[in-house]
């Protein structure tokens, strides 16, 4: 790969910077001075967390550290008993700093003026990992310790871990809740949603310092880990013997000793996937509920369940063996396919609301994302998978480059550059950033704190 394209890439991602009090605070999601319009201005926490990783991987932590610190104090730490306010725990989806001459302030967005009102479930799950990865790469442990952190964790959690309607360790959220931030029927479970609900609840963990305070929320937390792991690796996975098992699901069952316990209709298998499923390939469902089984492949949650330890070393081996068999509909041409497949016509009308920046191989409905290069990188390094590293960043590197690293692209292939998508898209560079570094030093992805623990590999025989 050549060095060149890394320094400009570098030099890209400095300019990205936003300062606050003459201090690096975050870098904005996108600098495109024509299609500027929205709030590509702003930093978006889940952006910023690729932008995190290149720095941190870089050995410049102090932007990170400004960024945490900042986003404990935006943090919402108190009960609100107006509907209009943000709730308790909740972190804001983006901010910006307003004013300047000495008196500038910042102005975080909770989703109150977000597209749709959608509200940032996952932005609590990065500052968490980022977090992490931060006292990983840098030893110092006190920013965790300090007291404003651990409270934050804890708001967090009490957020995480609240009572709720339903009785599943998953979590359940609102449609476009994440990285996926316009209505795509995504409501419900989504794969994406609790594969970074499982990453950071394992970060909580580690960072909750030993005290009597904080018992409680380890051992919630350790709990909880286990439940989720055993719902996710049981319940969502989709191999060829999984599908055969659900075409022959019986259905109606009701008690404690169910084996269809959702009541899967074997009729909502897709046509599609009974042909396109490989014969040694598996993933992770997109989203079960009640009724519902969404067979859609999600490669955020996939690759965010391989490299935090959700899917056991069996399941992240056979969802490398798909990516190789199924790497024109999933790598494509631009690395990589955020959903497949896309949803068309009626689907596409009833659960996008006809959406047009979301229609069928576009954007999040089946468009190619290479920030996503990072993930990508990371579970290619937990599961020994060179070849596809390879493979993607050669793909990758020329074109992104010569296209002013753009943020999406378009078509079944990813082949143009996306209709409505941003150029100098930050996490595009950031992105390549820590894939090529990966790349180079695939011990570093344990600097990030995706290290492995022995018990990763356990299905816990527990009850959901
Ligand atoms: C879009 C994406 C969202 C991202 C934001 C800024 O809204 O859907 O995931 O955080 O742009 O890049």
């Amino acid at each position: 790969m050549t060095q060149s394209i890394q320094d400009a890439a570098w030099d890209l991602l400095s300019a990205s910077v936003m300062n606050f009090n003459g201090k690096p605070l975050g870098t904005v999601a996108a600098r495109d001075t024509i299609k500027q319009e929205l709030n590509y201005d702003q930093v978006f926490v889940r952006d910023f967390a690729v932008s995190a990783y290149a720095y941190l991987l870089a050995d410049q932590p102090d932007i990170v550290a400004n960024f945490l610190l900042e986003m404990a104090r935006l943090q919402r730490t108190k009960r609100q008993f107006d509907c209009f306010e943000p709730g308790e725990g909740l972190m804001p989806a983006s901010f910006k700093v307003e004013g300047g001459d000495g008196k500038e302030h910042i102005v975080a967005d909770f989703g109150e003026r977000a597209i749709a009102r959608v509200p940032p479930v996952d932005s609590g799950f990065w500052w968490l990992l980022i977090l992490r990865a931060y006292v990983q790469t840098t030893g110092d442990h006190a920013m965790a310790e300090r007291a404003e952190v651990q409270h934050a964790i804890r708001v967090l959690l009490d957020l995480f871990l609240s009572e709720r309607f339903d009785m599943f360790p998953t979590m359940l959220v609102p449609d476009g809740s994440f990285m996926i931030d316009r209505r795509m029927g995504v409501y419900g479970y989504p794969i994406d949603v609790q594969a970074l609900f499982f990453s950071s609840l394992k970060a909580a963990e580690q960072l909750l310092v030993d005290s009597y305070e904080n018992n409680d929320y380890v051992n919630a937390s350790r709990k909880r880990i286990d439940h989720l792991s055993y719902h996710i690796r049981t319940y969502y996975w989709l191999d060829l013997e999984q599908l055969n098992h659900i075409y022959r699901y019986d259905v109606e069952e009701y008690g404690e000793h169910t084996v269809n316990i959702f009541n899967i209709y074997p009729e909502t298998i897709p046509g599609w996937l009974i042909d396109w499923i490989p014969e040694n390939g598996g993933y992770f469902a997109g989203n079960i509920g009640p009724a519902r089984m969404d067979y859609r492949y999600f490669a955020h949650g996939n690759l965010m369940a391989i490299i935090s330890g959700l899917a056991t070393d069996q399941q992240a081996q056979a969802f490398m063996e798909l990516l190789r068999a199924r790497w024109d509909d999933l790598i494509g041409e631009m690395p990589l396919k955020l959903v497949f497949p896309a949803l068309k016509d009626r689907d596409w009308a009833i659960l996008t609301g006809m959406d047009p920046k979301n229609r069928a191989w576009s954007y999040h409905n089946g468009g190619n994302w290479p920030s996503m290069v990072w993930l990508l990188a990371a579970a290619c390094v937990r599961t020994g998978a060179y070849d596809i590293l390879q493979r993607a960043l050669d793909s990758l590197v020329p074109r992104l480059s010569r296209d002013n690293w753009p943020e999406y692209y378009d078509g079944h292939y990813g082949r143009l550059v996306g209709r409505e998508a941003r150029v100098l898209q930050t996490w595009s560079i950031a992105g390549f950033l820590v894939a090529a570094h990966l790349a180079e030093q695939p011990q570093s992805l344990e600097h990030l704190g995706f290290t492995k623990a022995p018990s990763d590999n356990a299905i816990t025989a527990c009850h959901t």
